[in-house]
Order: C-alpha cells, then sequence, then structure tokens
C-alpha cells in the first residue's frame, strides 16, 4: 500500500494552541509503529512520543521524541545498539528502553527467559549510557503474563527478579505491556496499579491493547484513566498500523487513531 496523502486535519479540531515543543514535554501519549511514514499521520493532536521497538527510526515526523530501544541480546540489535542509542540522543531523545519482552518467546519476544543473563546483557549494554546526558532508563518491557509454559517466570514476577537482581543498575521506570478482554478494564488498571505498587518506580505502559471486545469503548475509558494516574509517565497503545490506529489505505486515521489523537 502506498502512503499518497498527509492527515486530513477535519477530523482534528482539538490541537492546543502550545506549540509542539511545549506539548511534547508534558505529554504522556506515544506511538508504537514499525512504518515510519504512519507517525506522520499524527503531526497533529496528543501523541508526543514515538517508538518501533528498534533502534533506529525512518519515522516522517521528527517532532516526536523517538525512544531507541535494545530489542533483545542478539548480536542483530546489540551490533547498532550503542551508535544507535548515541545518535539519537544526540539528536534529543531523552529515555532509552532496555529488551522487548525477555519474558516470552512468542511473536515480538526477546525470548530472554533466563533473568541473570538479561540483568548482564542489561549492564552491559543498557547501564553504561547512566549519567550520560541526563538519559532517563527503562527497564525491560514484559508482558502481562505470570508463568511460561517453560516455567520461566513472566510479567510483574519476572521485572520484580530483574529489579533485585539488577544492583547498582539506573532504573528510572519500569516498562509495562497489558493485554486482555476490552471488558476487562479492572484487570487493566489492577495490573499497572501492582506494577507501580510493587516495584516503586514509575509506570510506561508501552503496548496495550484489547484481545476481544469493543476496542473504542476500552480506548475511550484508558486515556482518561492512564493521564489522570500520576504514577503512569508514558504509554502507547498497540499499534500505529493499517487496520489499527490507521486506515486500510494507511492514507488516514481510523476512528480509533482519531480517538487517541484527540482523547
Ligand atoms: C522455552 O524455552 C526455549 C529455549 O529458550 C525457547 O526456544 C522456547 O520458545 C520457549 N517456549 C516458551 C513457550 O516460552
Amino acid at each position: 500500500m502506498k502512503v499518497s496523502m498527509i492527515l486530513s486535519l477535519a477530523g482534528l479540531s482539538l490541537i492546543d494552541a502550545k506549540p509542539i515543543s511545549l506539548r511534547s514535554a508534558e505529554g504522556k501519549r506515544g506511538l508504537a509503529y514499525n512504518n515510519g511514514k504512519l507517525t506522520d499521520l499524527f503531526q497533529a493532536g496528543k501523541v508526543s512520543w514515538m517508538y518501533n521497538w528498534g533502534s533506529g527510526t525512518d519515522a516522517a515526523n521528527t517532532n516526536l521524541e523517538y525512544v531507541p530501544m535494545l530489542h533483545s541480546n542478539r548480536a542483530e540489535h546489540t551490533s547498532k545498539w550503542n551508535e544507535d542509542a548515541g545518535n539519537a540522543i544526540k539528536k534529543g531523545s531523552k529515555h532509552i528502553f532496555s529488551f522487548n519482552e525477555p519474558d516470552q518467546c512468542n511473536g515480538g519476544g526477546a525470548c530472554m527467559q533466563d533473568v541473570g543473563a538479561t540483568v548482564e546483557a542489561h549492564k552491559q549494554w543498557v547501564q553504561p549510557f547512566a549519567g550520560k546526558d541526563d538519559v532517563k532508563i527503562g527497564a525491560p518491557a514484559v508482558t502481562n503474563g505470570v508463568l511460561s509454559t517453560n516455567n520461566t517466570k513472566m510479567g510483574l514476577p519476572y521485572l520484580k527478579d530483574f529489579l533485585n537482581g539488577c544492583s547498582g543498575c539506573q532504573i528510572d521506570f519500569v516498562n509495562a505491556h497489558w493485554y486482555d478482554k476490552a471488558s476487562n478494564f479492572e484487570y487493566f488498571q489492577k495490573h499497572l496499579q501492582d506494577v507501580h505498587d510493587q516495584t516503586q518506580k514509575p509506570v510506561w505502559v508501552t503496548e496495550f491493547g484489547v484481545t476481544n471486545g469493543d476496542e473504542e469503548g476500552f480506548l475511550t475509558k484508558a486515556i482518561p484513566w492512564l493521564d489522570q494516574q500520576t504514577w503512569i509517565e508514558r504509554y502507547a497503545y498497540q499499534w500505529l498500523a493499517a487496520g489499527s490506529m490507521a486506515n486500510d489505505e494507511e492514507t488516514a486515521l481510523s476512528s480509533l487513531g482519531n480517538i487517541y489523537a484527540t482523547a
């Protein structure tokens, strides 16, 4: 599919009057994307940051803060990490992400089920950025699972083992993902509250979404709640792509995307 148009502003009447740099500094809302062209669909609206599960970006919208991630400890990612993260910081990134879902092996999970090895890899690649340019460092992003079929810890139990093991690491915030039915909104709230209570760190929700049910209704309820919790620093809905927050032609926001841009 070809991206031939940028966002029609018709659906976006709620642009606030502040310059983008100010809105960016105070905003919690971000984009999770693979195709950087689509970030242009959010030139207006309430998003302020973005990430793509990697350390390099082709984002068309350069007004958003890009947060580089070291996806896993595999060489394809570590080989370019130092240069990529350094470049991102030079261009204004104020935060970096550690591994993506090391607690799980399916789909996009980094599959690093041995927490001790994850701690060592974090110390080798991510911790060295501590104290440089005041960059803030996240803990590895974990799922909302509990135990894998390999009998390894997942989710919050995995995260707690990581934090206990990573002595001397600068961890400024933790990074949690959540998926379940749209109707389980209370579980969404309780899970994130548990992550905060049990880690005593600010929380970034860098993926959340529904496995079935009323997605627009869920997002409409989730946004004000996420905005109101002072311990939630940032969040990104899953995700900016065709069939989700972009339309099928990738030429405009979907109605879900419009909720995310303006709510
Ligand atoms: C179990 O662990 C092995 C080795 O790390 C991995 O390849 C596999 O995908 C894991 N399975 C699950 C369901 O986590």
